[in-house]
């Protein structure tokens, strides 16, 4: 696991924009997986930055999105497919039909994410994938529990998660109860994998990602097993290592 530090925010957020620039560059093809949530955010502008002074261009790349709501249809406004088209897919020239989510409102979930599999393996596999990391070492939506998934599945969602979550609702009682999620082994399959990590309330979790037991108990830490991580992280959320 490689490890960067950087001051703030701002910091970690450039730093993962080149490499996600870098892994562009190198392969203009590539198969992004993206992630949602505050913490990409701002590695989702650089790029954006980077493309709108011609350094970077998308036209080829197609991106694999890790969840989604479940049954959010893709309009509705608290959707991770509105999130991804609001905050990046609209202002790049990321071809449509490039672009994939898990859908949450499908009439056959089991269906659903078999495909979601399927399409994963024939795009050729995740060339890097870009993770954000919950309080409680959830990665995507696998949630801490006995056991976990390998594959994409629907999973209920944990008090916890619905609680940080509701920041981005009317309230609590509005937080879907359940996701869309690519399974652990689906992650893991990636190529490379980016994890950023900021603030004071993801120290905990990355201590344990990086110094911790392996166990379904904190999904992150399954990324001890993984040959290619890269963890960029702010000096808030290092503080505990
Ligand atoms: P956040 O969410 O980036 O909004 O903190 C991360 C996550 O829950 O995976």
């Amino acid at each position: 696991m490689r490890i960067l530090i950087g001051k703030d925010y701002e910091e970690i957020s450039k730093k993962a924009a080149l490499m996600v620039a870098a892994q562009v560059m190198l392969k203009p093809n590539s198969v992004l997986g993206l992630a949602t949530g505050s913490t990409p955010l701002g590695l989702y502008r650089e790029l954006i930055a980077m493309y709108q002074r011609g350094e970077l261009d998308f036209s080829a790349v197609r991106t694999i999105n890790l969840d989604e709501y479940y049954p959010l249809a893709p309009d509705d406004p608290q959707s991770y497919h509105y999130f991804m088209n609001d905050h990046l897919f609209k202002q790049i020239n990321v071809k449509p039909e490039n672009i994939h989510l898990p859908k949450g409102n499908a009439d056959a979930v089991k269906a659903e994410c078999d495909a979601y599999e399927t399409m994963i393996s024939q795009v050729g596999g995740i060339d890097l994938q870009v993770l954000g990391i919950g309080v409680n070492g959830h990665i995507g939506f696998n949630e801490p529990h006995p056991f976990l998934h390998a594959q994409t599945h629907l999973v209920d969602l944990t008090a916890e998660t619905i609680q940080v979550n509701s920041r981005f609702f009317a309230s609590a009682e509005e937080v879907p109860r359940q996701a869309v999620t690519m399974g652990m082994g689906t992650i893991l399959k990636a190529r490379r994998i980016l994890l950023i990590a900021s603030g004071r309330s993801k120290a905990e979790a990355i201590k344990k990602t990086v110094n911790g037991l392996v166990t379904t108990e904190c999904p992150s830490s399954f990324l001890q097993t993984h040959p290619a991580v890269t963890l960029v992280l702010d000096q808030e959320a290092a503080a505990l290592l």
